[in-house]
């Protein structure tokens, strides 16, 4: 039998949208892996540095791959302090306890990195300039990676949903039911991406890097839509398959597109948060699906009541 690329992949954040993906994805890769460990919240807290440190040392994995992360963008606003824990400090960590033991370390940023005033899409040398507390600490957190210097990829992500999670996918598909109109923000554009289509090209990645080479990969769905769009295809695809499958109609009749100045929040979005993920395609030959071919599999993968 061929010898697994890892022996020992310790994987964070499994109740998470990408981490349920990851596990999903390399709990059947066998050539990838021989022994995936998977914590959660309760058996490894991010907040608590010691515990990682504890945690990679008893562990002894030749590959962590961290997609836990504190997502509650509005909330950090008013807990910057437990947001950095997580975000900033808790990646760092990993890297310094992975160089010890000579991992390597895969990690997750974001779009909210940028300031999205970029006519076009950002590709990964733009000046990054977060507008939120949730942005400032991503961004922190690949610094700290950075800093350790050891083999790492981080991949900066937008707007993810899925089938499984906790997201807008489900938050629209809730409301349509409830509501016959929906107002949704018009004027912020990116690229919805499924946390499925992440797991899938993290693993072709990690077939393919040897740890040679370090770097920071826009990693999204193609082609770009905004939220009110996004709610659109929700709401259209949706239908269409409601039909086939014979799921519970929904009550929606008009998306009514808003600006982001009608619907304040705490933390400040990007307007544009389209990336441009032509160096993930040039290092690794991966090609992401169109946002839309990517809803319609979560679509079809909901269990509908
Ligand atoms: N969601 C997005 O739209 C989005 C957009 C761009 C980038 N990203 C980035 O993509 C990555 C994956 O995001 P996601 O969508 O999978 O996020 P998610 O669904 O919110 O999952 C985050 C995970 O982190 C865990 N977590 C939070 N605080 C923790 C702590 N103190 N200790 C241990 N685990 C903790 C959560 O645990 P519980 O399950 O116990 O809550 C959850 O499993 C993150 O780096 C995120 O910043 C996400």
């Amino acid at each position: 039998m061929q010898t697994p690329v890892y022996k020992r992949i310790l994987l964070t954040g499994v109740n998470g949208q990408v981490g349920h993906a990851l596990h999903q994805a390399l709990g059947h890769q066998k050539s990838l892996c021989d022994e995936l460990i998977c914590l959660d919240r309760s058996q490894l807290d991010l907040s608590n540095q010691q515990a990682i440190r504890d945690a990679v040392q008893t562990i002894k994995p030749d590959l962590i791959i961290n997609p836990a992360a504190y997502t509650a963008v509005d909330k950090a606003e008013s807990e910057s302090e437990l947001a950095y824990a997580i975000n900033a400090t808790a990646p760092g960590v990993f890297a310094e306890e992975a160089v010890k033991l000579g991992a390597k370390l895969i990690h997750f940023s974001t779009d909210y990195v940028y300031a999205g005033n970029k006519i076009g899409a950002y590709v990964e040398d733009d000046t990054t300039a977060p507008l939120s507390v949730y942005g400032k600490s991503k961004l922190a957190g690949e610094e700290a990676i950075r800093a350790v210097g050891l083999p790492h990829l981080i991949f900066r992500t937008s707007w993810v949903y899925g089938a499984y999670g906790k997201n807008f996918l489900h938050t629209i598909l809730r409301l349509a039911k409830e509501r016959e109109t929906l107002t949704i923000v018009a004027d912020q554009a990116g690229a919805p991406t499924s946390s499925r289509s992440i797991s899938d090209a993290v693993t072709k990645v990690l077939g393919q890097w040897s740890g040679d080479s370090s770097g920071t990969y826009h990693l999204v769905n193609a082609g770009n839509t905004t939220w009110h769009g996004f709610a659109v295809a929700i709401i259209e695809q949706y239908s269409c398959l409601q039909r086939e499958n014979g799921w519970p109609p929904l009550k929606v009749k008009h998306i009514q597109a808003i600006t982001t100045a009608e619907y304040p929040t705490p933390a400040v979005r990007p307007a544009n948060s389209c990336l441009d993920c032509s160096q993930l395609s040039r290092d690794f030959s991966i090609s992401m699906p169109s946002w839309h071919d990517a809803l319609v599999t979560e679509l079809k993968a909901l269990s509908i009541n």
